[in-house]
Protein backbone atom coordinates (compact mmCIF):
# COMPACT_ATOMS: atom_id res chain seq x y z
CA UNK A 1 0.00 0.00 0.00
CA UNK A 2 1.34 3.62 -0.86
CA UNK A 3 1.89 6.15 1.80
CA UNK A 4 0.23 9.16 1.74
CA UNK A 5 1.79 12.96 1.22
CA UNK A 6 4.16 12.81 4.08
CA UNK A 7 3.64 15.55 7.02
CA UNK A 8 5.37 18.93 5.73
CA UNK A 9 7.46 19.61 8.44
CA UNK A 10 7.43 22.61 10.53
CA UNK A 11 9.76 24.82 8.79
CA UNK A 12 8.01 23.60 5.68
CA UNK A 13 4.93 24.49 6.53
CA UNK A 14 6.04 28.27 8.03
CA UNK A 15 7.65 28.82 4.79
CA UNK A 16 4.74 27.91 2.84
CA UNK A 17 2.74 30.23 4.61
CA UNK A 18 4.95 33.40 3.71
CA UNK A 19 4.34 32.49 0.34
CA UNK A 20 1.17 32.77 0.42
CA UNK A 21 0.97 35.70 2.79
CA UNK A 22 3.54 37.28 0.44
CA UNK A 23 1.49 37.44 -3.00
CA UNK A 24 -0.32 35.54 -5.60
CA UNK A 25 0.43 31.80 -5.75
CA UNK A 26 0.49 30.99 -9.88
CA UNK A 27 -2.57 29.29 -10.74
CA UNK A 28 -1.28 27.56 -13.17
CA UNK A 29 2.48 26.09 -13.47
CA UNK A 30 4.10 24.61 -15.76
CA UNK A 31 7.43 22.73 -16.02
CA UNK A 32 9.92 21.94 -18.12
CA UNK A 33 12.02 19.14 -16.26
CA UNK A 34 15.59 19.49 -17.90
CA UNK A 35 18.71 18.33 -17.12
CA UNK A 36 18.25 14.87 -16.35
CA UNK A 37 21.37 13.46 -18.32
CA UNK A 38 23.96 15.80 -17.26
CA UNK A 39 22.97 15.28 -13.62
CA UNK A 40 24.10 11.46 -14.39
CA UNK A 41 26.61 12.35 -16.10
CA UNK A 42 28.40 14.61 -13.85
CA UNK A 43 28.10 11.40 -11.36
CA UNK A 44 29.53 8.80 -14.19
CA UNK A 45 26.04 7.47 -13.97
CA UNK A 46 23.54 6.38 -16.78
CA UNK A 47 21.44 8.76 -18.03
CA UNK A 48 18.75 6.57 -16.73
CA UNK A 49 19.85 7.46 -13.17
CA UNK A 50 18.85 10.86 -14.03
CA UNK A 51 15.55 10.29 -14.58
CA UNK A 52 15.06 7.76 -11.70
CA UNK A 53 16.04 10.76 -9.49
CA UNK A 54 14.04 12.92 -11.69
CA UNK A 55 11.17 11.47 -11.02
CA UNK A 56 11.57 11.81 -6.45
CA UNK A 57 11.76 15.68 -7.48
CA UNK A 58 8.46 15.27 -9.47
CA UNK A 59 6.81 13.93 -6.39
CA UNK A 60 8.18 16.45 -4.42
CA UNK A 61 7.03 19.52 -6.43
CA UNK A 62 3.57 18.09 -7.05
CA UNK A 63 3.01 17.44 -3.39
CA UNK A 64 4.69 21.17 -2.77
CA UNK A 65 2.46 22.35 -5.29
CA UNK A 66 -1.06 20.84 -3.72
CA UNK A 67 -0.04 22.12 -0.25
CA UNK A 68 0.53 25.72 -1.88
CA UNK A 69 -2.50 25.85 -3.49
CA UNK A 70 -1.46 26.17 -6.83
CA UNK A 71 -4.66 24.91 -9.20
CA UNK A 72 -2.38 23.37 -12.18
CA UNK A 73 0.21 21.92 -12.70
CA UNK A 74 1.62 20.64 -16.02
CA UNK A 75 5.16 18.65 -16.12
CA UNK A 76 6.69 18.35 -19.67
CA UNK A 77 7.49 15.00 -19.26
CA UNK A 78 7.89 13.79 -22.82
CA UNK A 79 8.36 15.92 -26.60
CA UNK A 80 7.40 14.70 -29.65
CA UNK A 81 10.66 15.21 -30.13
CA UNK A 82 12.07 12.74 -27.43
CA UNK A 83 11.16 10.07 -30.02
CA UNK A 84 14.47 10.89 -31.73
CA UNK A 85 16.22 9.57 -28.62
CA UNK A 86 18.11 6.03 -29.09
CA UNK A 87 15.77 3.71 -28.29
CA UNK A 88 17.25 2.01 -25.11
CA UNK A 89 16.58 5.01 -23.62
CA UNK A 90 13.04 5.82 -24.48
CA UNK A 91 12.41 2.29 -23.50
CA UNK A 92 13.70 3.03 -20.19
CA UNK A 93 11.85 6.35 -19.98
CA UNK A 94 8.60 4.39 -20.46
CA UNK A 95 9.13 1.60 -17.97
CA UNK A 96 9.95 4.19 -15.57
CA UNK A 97 7.02 5.80 -16.68
CA UNK A 98 5.15 3.12 -16.41
CA UNK A 99 6.36 1.82 -12.99
CA UNK A 100 5.76 5.96 -11.69
CA UNK A 101 1.82 5.63 -12.68
CA UNK A 102 1.08 2.36 -11.43
CA UNK A 103 3.21 3.13 -8.05
CA UNK A 104 1.97 6.83 -7.43
CA UNK A 105 -1.86 6.99 -8.96
CA UNK A 106 -3.71 5.57 -5.24
CA UNK A 107 -1.67 8.58 -3.82
CA UNK A 108 -2.37 11.07 -6.07
CA UNK A 109 -6.20 9.71 -5.55
CA UNK A 110 -5.74 10.26 -1.93
CA UNK A 111 -5.36 14.18 -2.02
CA UNK A 112 -7.17 14.46 -4.15
CA UNK A 113 -5.38 15.19 -7.08
CA UNK A 114 -6.96 14.82 -10.45
CA UNK A 115 -4.64 13.61 -13.25
CA UNK A 116 -4.70 14.76 -16.93
CA UNK A 117 -2.59 14.29 -20.51
CA UNK A 118 -1.92 16.07 -23.01
CA UNK A 119 0.42 14.80 -26.02
CA UNK A 120 -0.31 11.91 -28.61
CA UNK A 121 -0.79 9.74 -26.24
CA UNK A 122 -1.61 6.86 -28.93
CA UNK A 123 1.82 6.94 -29.59
CA UNK A 124 3.17 5.40 -26.21
CA UNK A 125 3.66 1.74 -25.40
CA UNK A 126 -0.36 -0.18 -24.80
CA UNK A 127 0.69 -0.83 -21.29
CA UNK A 128 1.71 2.91 -20.64
CA UNK A 129 -1.72 4.26 -22.16
CA UNK A 130 -3.80 1.86 -20.13
CA UNK A 131 -2.01 2.65 -16.72
CA UNK A 132 -2.41 6.79 -17.98
CA UNK A 133 -6.28 5.70 -18.91
CA UNK A 134 -6.59 4.06 -15.10
CA UNK A 135 -5.25 7.07 -13.36
CA UNK A 136 -7.34 9.50 -15.19
CA UNK A 137 -10.26 7.73 -14.34
CA UNK A 138 -9.81 7.10 -11.06
CA UNK A 139 -8.90 10.78 -10.49
CA UNK A 140 -11.24 12.40 -12.33
CA UNK A 141 -13.71 13.62 -9.72
CA UNK A 142 -11.02 15.10 -7.80
CA UNK A 143 -11.22 18.35 -6.50
CA UNK A 144 -7.72 20.04 -5.65
CA UNK A 145 -4.42 20.11 -8.21
CA UNK A 146 -4.77 19.06 -11.80
CA UNK A 147 -1.61 17.39 -12.68
CA UNK A 148 -1.36 17.59 -16.67
CA UNK A 149 1.48 15.18 -17.65
CA UNK A 150 2.39 16.21 -21.61
CA UNK A 151 3.93 12.63 -22.63
CA UNK A 152 4.34 12.87 -26.69
CA UNK A 153 3.41 16.50 -26.70
CA UNK A 154 4.69 19.92 -28.17
CA UNK A 155 3.28 23.13 -28.83
CA UNK A 156 3.10 22.33 -32.92
CA UNK A 157 1.43 18.94 -33.03
CA UNK A 158 -1.06 20.69 -30.35
CA UNK A 159 -1.05 23.91 -32.79
CA UNK A 160 -1.91 21.38 -35.78
CA UNK A 161 -4.42 19.93 -33.94
CA UNK A 162 -6.31 22.66 -33.48
CA UNK A 163 -6.03 24.06 -36.62
CA UNK A 164 -7.33 20.61 -38.47
CA UNK A 165 -10.40 21.27 -35.69
CA UNK A 166 -11.50 24.27 -36.64
CA UNK A 167 -10.93 23.93 -40.75
CA UNK A 168 -13.59 20.75 -40.45
CA UNK A 169 -15.58 22.75 -38.59
CA UNK A 170 -15.22 25.71 -41.35
CA UNK A 171 -15.62 22.84 -43.81
CA UNK A 172 -18.82 21.88 -41.99
CA UNK A 173 -20.50 25.19 -42.43
CA UNK A 174 -20.41 25.62 -38.61
CA UNK A 175 -17.94 28.00 -38.69
CA UNK A 176 -17.38 31.09 -40.68
CA UNK A 177 -13.63 32.05 -41.03
CA UNK A 178 -14.07 35.37 -39.41
CA UNK A 179 -15.78 34.01 -36.82
CA UNK A 180 -12.40 32.56 -35.44
CA UNK A 181 -11.01 34.14 -32.29
CA UNK A 182 -8.61 33.33 -29.86
CA UNK A 183 -11.56 31.35 -27.54
CA UNK A 184 -11.93 28.84 -30.68
CA UNK A 185 -8.34 28.57 -30.67
CA UNK A 186 -7.98 27.66 -26.94
CA UNK A 187 -11.04 25.70 -26.69
CA UNK A 188 -9.59 23.86 -29.85
CA UNK A 189 -6.13 22.89 -27.87
CA UNK A 190 -5.50 20.37 -26.13
CA UNK A 191 -5.13 22.57 -22.92
CA UNK A 192 -9.17 23.17 -23.18
CA UNK A 193 -10.69 24.03 -19.98
CA UNK A 194 -7.11 24.61 -18.48
CA UNK A 195 -5.96 28.85 -17.79
CA UNK A 196 -3.24 29.77 -19.30
CA UNK A 197 0.04 29.15 -17.20
CA UNK A 198 1.46 31.94 -15.02
CA UNK A 199 4.76 30.94 -14.03
CA UNK A 200 7.01 28.68 -16.32
CA UNK A 201 10.01 26.89 -14.78
CA UNK A 202 12.80 25.74 -16.72
CA UNK A 203 15.74 23.75 -15.16
CA UNK A 204 19.21 23.43 -16.10
CA UNK A 205 20.14 27.03 -17.41
CA UNK A 206 18.60 26.17 -20.67
CA UNK A 207 16.47 29.64 -22.28
CA UNK A 208 14.55 27.95 -24.77
CA UNK A 209 11.19 27.46 -24.47
CA UNK A 210 11.51 23.96 -26.55
CA UNK A 211 8.37 22.98 -28.55
CA UNK A 212 6.22 23.22 -25.13
CA UNK A 213 2.92 25.40 -24.91
CA UNK A 214 3.73 28.11 -27.59
CA UNK A 215 0.06 29.42 -27.71
CA UNK A 216 -0.66 28.95 -24.10
CA UNK A 217 2.91 30.66 -22.89
CA UNK A 218 2.13 34.18 -24.10
CA UNK A 219 1.84 36.12 -21.19
CA UNK A 220 3.90 33.60 -18.72
CA UNK A 221 6.20 34.21 -16.61
CA UNK A 222 9.37 32.86 -16.91
CA UNK A 223 12.02 31.55 -14.24
CA UNK A 224 15.14 29.94 -15.15
CA UNK A 225 17.41 28.44 -12.63
CA UNK A 226 20.60 26.53 -13.78
CA UNK A 227 19.67 23.65 -11.19
CA UNK A 228 19.62 20.12 -13.15
CA UNK A 229 16.19 19.11 -12.50
CA UNK A 230 16.87 15.71 -9.95
CA UNK A 231 18.23 18.39 -7.85
CA UNK A 232 15.08 20.75 -8.37
CA UNK A 233 12.90 20.58 -4.95
CA UNK A 234 10.24 22.29 -2.73
CA UNK A 235 13.24 25.37 -1.74
CA UNK A 236 13.92 25.68 -5.35
CA UNK A 237 10.06 26.09 -6.00
CA UNK A 238 9.87 28.58 -3.64
CA UNK A 239 12.36 30.18 -4.80
CA UNK A 240 10.63 30.62 -8.18
CA UNK A 241 7.18 31.62 -6.56
CA UNK A 242 8.95 34.35 -4.99
CA UNK A 243 10.57 35.55 -7.87
CA UNK A 244 7.14 35.45 -9.89
CA UNK A 245 5.72 37.48 -6.85
CA UNK A 246 8.15 40.49 -7.41
CA UNK A 247 7.03 40.13 -11.38
CA UNK A 248 4.70 43.03 -12.39
CA UNK A 249 2.88 41.55 -15.06
CA UNK A 250 1.20 43.97 -17.25
CA UNK A 251 -0.24 42.42 -20.55
CA UNK A 252 0.50 45.03 -22.77
CA UNK A 253 -0.24 47.53 -20.52
CA UNK A 254 1.41 50.16 -18.67
CA UNK A 255 2.08 49.82 -14.75
CA UNK A 256 -0.36 53.14 -13.80
CA UNK A 257 -3.07 51.05 -15.39
CA UNK A 258 -2.54 48.22 -12.97
CA UNK A 259 -2.17 50.54 -9.57
CA UNK A 260 1.40 50.03 -9.56
CA UNK A 261 1.99 47.14 -7.47
CA UNK A 262 3.14 43.78 -8.47
CA UNK A 263 0.10 42.20 -10.45
CA UNK A 264 1.13 38.69 -8.84
CA UNK A 265 -0.59 40.06 -6.03
CA UNK A 266 -4.20 40.38 -7.87
CA UNK A 267 -5.45 37.53 -10.32
CA UNK A 268 -5.19 39.07 -14.20
CA UNK A 269 -7.62 37.26 -15.57
CA UNK A 270 -8.92 37.98 -19.17
CA UNK A 271 -6.89 40.54 -20.17
CA UNK A 272 -4.89 39.75 -23.63
CA UNK A 273 -3.55 41.87 -26.33
CA UNK A 274 -0.22 42.84 -27.76
C1 LIG B 1 14.96 16.01 -19.54
O1 LIG B 1 16.28 15.69 -19.18
C2 LIG B 1 14.01 15.06 -19.01
C3 LIG B 1 13.22 14.19 -19.73
C4 LIG B 1 13.27 14.13 -21.21
C5 LIG B 1 12.30 13.24 -19.12
C6 LIG B 1 11.64 13.69 -17.85
C7 LIG B 1 11.08 12.50 -17.20
C8 LIG B 1 11.07 12.26 -15.87
C9 LIG B 1 11.54 13.21 -14.84
C10 LIG B 1 10.57 10.97 -15.36
C11 LIG B 1 9.14 10.60 -15.59
C12 LIG B 1 8.14 11.65 -15.36
C13 LIG B 1 7.02 11.54 -14.60
C14 LIG B 1 5.96 12.56 -14.80
C15 LIG B 1 6.79 10.51 -13.58
P1 LIG B 1 17.31 15.32 -20.33
O2 LIG B 1 17.31 13.85 -20.49
O3 LIG B 1 16.95 16.09 -21.56
O4 LIG B 1 18.66 15.83 -19.72
P2 LIG B 1 19.89 16.46 -20.51
O5 LIG B 1 19.40 17.70 -21.18
O6 LIG B 1 20.86 16.74 -19.42
O7 LIG B 1 20.38 15.42 -21.47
Amino acid sequence: MAKGFPQATERDLKEQQRLKDGGEIPRHLAIIMDGNGRWAKKRGMPRIAGHKEGVESVRDIVEASGQLGVRYLTLYAFSTENWKRPQEEISLLMRLLLRALHDEADRLHRNNVKLRAIGDVSRLPAEVQSELLDGIRKTKENTGLTLVLALSYSGRWDLIGAVRTIAAEVRAGRLAPEQVTEQTIGRALSTDGIPDPDLLIRTSGEFRVSNFLLWQLAYSEIHITPKFWPDFRRGDLYVAIRDYQNRERRFGMVSEQLGGEPVAHRLAKSVTGP
